[in-house]
């Protein structure tokens, strides 16, 4: 049976790159499949979180799921801290990992920088907790965005060395779906880096439930470049953008990704439309579009927010469910271990 685990950190300011990225994608999938969608506060905490702060972002990847069309009723939407399984497993895949395996990890070394001595142990175990996600409900796909993918081939590596170290054949190897147009958003300050919560600039990303008013805004502002946009040429045989293109004028391609993405169309006939065109006619389609688009989302998530109980149930039954699902599973791994 095909199973789907994904999830989204609480960690604020929830954006377009975790829209196009994942959220929606999911939306997709879950006719076909049998999905776990978790809202993961344990990942959440590997750096400082306020605990009200914390408490009112859950709540809000929750909305964002929901509103985005994701039924948590059919599927289960939960958050992480809800089910103990998930800590466990993860403890028991601390001693299945190799320091090795986890050296090679770049989220580790973007999030933690030149501060590495101070970075919390949590964060450095961060991809054996994201494994015990996956593997806790034997998930055969994970749907992310490209900058989880060497994260889920970790979780891989995982499940193999454990089948193989006790014998067994218990876990599958979780395949990553790295879908769409949009698996990599960037910021629209700095198109060499990736849009995300975490950047200390609001006008770097478009977040969910920005208004009308301030998408425009942001689009406005977002960098350019002084050249007319590019045509259909700029793809290479297999549809994407160039390397040495792309690298030459990110932010231009970056909007151009989000358009196609945003209006689902091929990326070829977006170029083809704007091709020659200035930014500012580009940009009032852009905003337009985006508008349309997270306006509805915006606003479906502030009204779920403004009386929680609808997400707060939702939470309630899908940790339920989880918790159950999930009991069997670690039962079966803890016999194996010898526990
Ligand atoms: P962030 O990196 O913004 O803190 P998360 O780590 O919670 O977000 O990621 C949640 C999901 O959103 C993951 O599947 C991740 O791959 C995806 N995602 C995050 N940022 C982007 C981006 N800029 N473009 C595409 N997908 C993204
Ligand atoms: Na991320």
């Amino acid at each position: 049976m095909n199973r789907i685990f994904s999830g989204v950190q609480p960690t604020g300011n929830l954006h377009l790159g975790n829209y196009l990225g994942a959220i929606r994608n999911w939306v997709r999938l879950q006719d076909q499949f049998d999905c776990i969608f978790c809202i993961v506060d344990l990942h959440a905490i590997t750096v400082w979180q306020e605990p009200a702060e914390l408490r009112k972002s859950t709540r809000e990847v929750a909305a964002a799921y929901m509103a985005a069309g994701i039924d948590g009723r059919k599927h289960i939407i939960f958050n992480q801290s809800q089910v103990p399984g998930h800590s466990q497993l993860a403890w028991i895949f601390n001693c299945v990992a190799r320091l090795g395996w986890l050296n090679r990890m770049t989220q580790f070394k973007e999030k933690s920088g030149n501060a590495r001595e101070n970075a919390s142990a949590g964060l450095y175990v961060y991809p054996n907790l994201m494994a015990a996600d996956i593997l806790l409900y034997k998930a055969t796909h994970v749907p992310v965005g490209e900058d989880q993918k060497q994260h889920v081939e970790l979780a891989r590596d995982i499940a193999q060395k454990f089948n193989n170290d006790f014998g067994v054949q218990l876990f599958p190897l979780p395949e990553p779906m790295i879908q769409g147009p949009a698996t990599r958003v960037m910021s629209l300050r700095d198109g060499t880096k990736k849009m995300s919560k975490s950047d200390p600039s609001d006008m770097s990303r478009i977040n969910m439930t920005d208004d009308a008013e301030l998408v425009a805004q942001k689009i406005r502002k977002a960098k350019t470049d002084p050249h007319p946009l590019p045509g259909p040429e700029a793809l290479g045989a297999n549809g994407q953008v160039k390397d040495e293109l792309f690298a030459a004028r990110p932010e231009a391609f970056n909007l151009l990704g989000i358009y196609a993405a945003l209006s689902d169309r091929p990326l070829a006939s977006v170029l083809a439309e704007f091709e020659g065109k200035a930014f500012s006619a580009f940009k009032q389609a852009l905003t337009d579009l985006a508008v349309a688009t997270l306006g509805r989302i915006g606003a479906e998530m502030k009204r779920l927010l403004a009386e929680p109980s609808e997400i707060d149930a939702v939470l309630r039954q899908g940790a339920e469910r989880a918790r159950a699902l999930s009991a069997p599973i670690l039962k079966e791994v803890e016999d194996v271990v010898g526990f």
